[in-house]
């Protein structure tokens, strides 16, 4: 097996500190500098599959639906999303870091079948909260991995993302019977409660890292305006 190679690198906004790429063979990393370690690689991304599963569930059938991605990675949920989603949808997909699209283009997007070639992708280089802010009835299921979960990982600003504020404006940039659906590495019972609250019927899943092994992470599944199946 050949070392790994540095293949990219950028600045994390609001003194985040440094995200790498690099590669070793057909295997991608993206790293964040000091303790926080390995944030993807390419050989691990069912979780990121099952968010884009779970959240678009109900609109395989669905014409002219729209989707919003927060944040891009390596690919795997976007590329799921397109798997879901008929021929008329839109899905836009909100990265923060110039870089992370400029390596999908690269090699790296081989990884997960280019999902930013798909014509009905839209990339918005920006913070998805920003965006979210923005919008009204906008989107029919609403996909976030732009951190560790609820306890942010990349950036403390998406803490507000996960916050009473945040989800309040979710729920107001989501169309009637629409789905919000958030990754995170554990469960969080304070979290679903927030949800509640907001007045999302919820459902939490657990999920493998690999199919039938690997780490367990958790999606939660907030439902605007019509009851889920599943444990909540
Ligand atoms: C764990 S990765 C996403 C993995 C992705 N689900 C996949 O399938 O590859 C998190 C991504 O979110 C981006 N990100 C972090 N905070 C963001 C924000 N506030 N807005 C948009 N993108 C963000 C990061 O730069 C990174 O590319």
């Amino acid at each position: 097996m050949n070392k790994w190679i540095q293949r990219g690198s950028a600045e994390i906004p609001n003194n985040g500190g440094t995200m790498k790429l690099l590669q070793r063979d057909q295997e991608f990393s993206i790293r964040l500098s000091g303790i926080r370690g390995e944030l993807m690689n390419s050989r691990v991304h069912g979780s990121e599959e099952a968010l884009a599963e779970l959240g678009c569930a109900r609109l395989g059938s669905v014409a002219d639906v729209r989707v919003l991605v927060g944040g891009l990675g390596m690919g795997f949920t976007l590329a799921a999303v397109l798997r879901s989603v008929p021929a008329s949808a839109q899905a836009v997909v909100a990265e923060l870091i110039p870089e992370v699209a400029e390596w999908n283009r690269g090699p790296l997007g081989e990884c997960a079948g280019r999902p930013l070639l798909d014509a009905r992708t839209r990339l918005h280089l920006g913070d998805v909260a920003a965006l979210v802010a923005d919008s009204r009835d906008a989107f029919d299921a609403i996909l976030l991995d732009v951190d560790n979960g609820p306890e942010g990982l990349t950036q403390d600003n998406n803490n507000w993302l996960y916050s009473a504020a945040g989800l309040q404006a979710m729920h107001r940039a989501m169309r009637p019977e629409s789905t919000l659906a958030i990754w995170s590495a554990g469960a969080s019972p304070l979290f679903v409660i927030r949800l509640k609250k907001t007045g999302f019927h919820t459902a939490v899943h657990t999920v493998r890292a690999r199919p039938g092994k690997g780490s367990r992470h958790t999606i939660f599944v907030a439902r605007k305006g019509v009851a889920l199946q599943g444990r909540s």
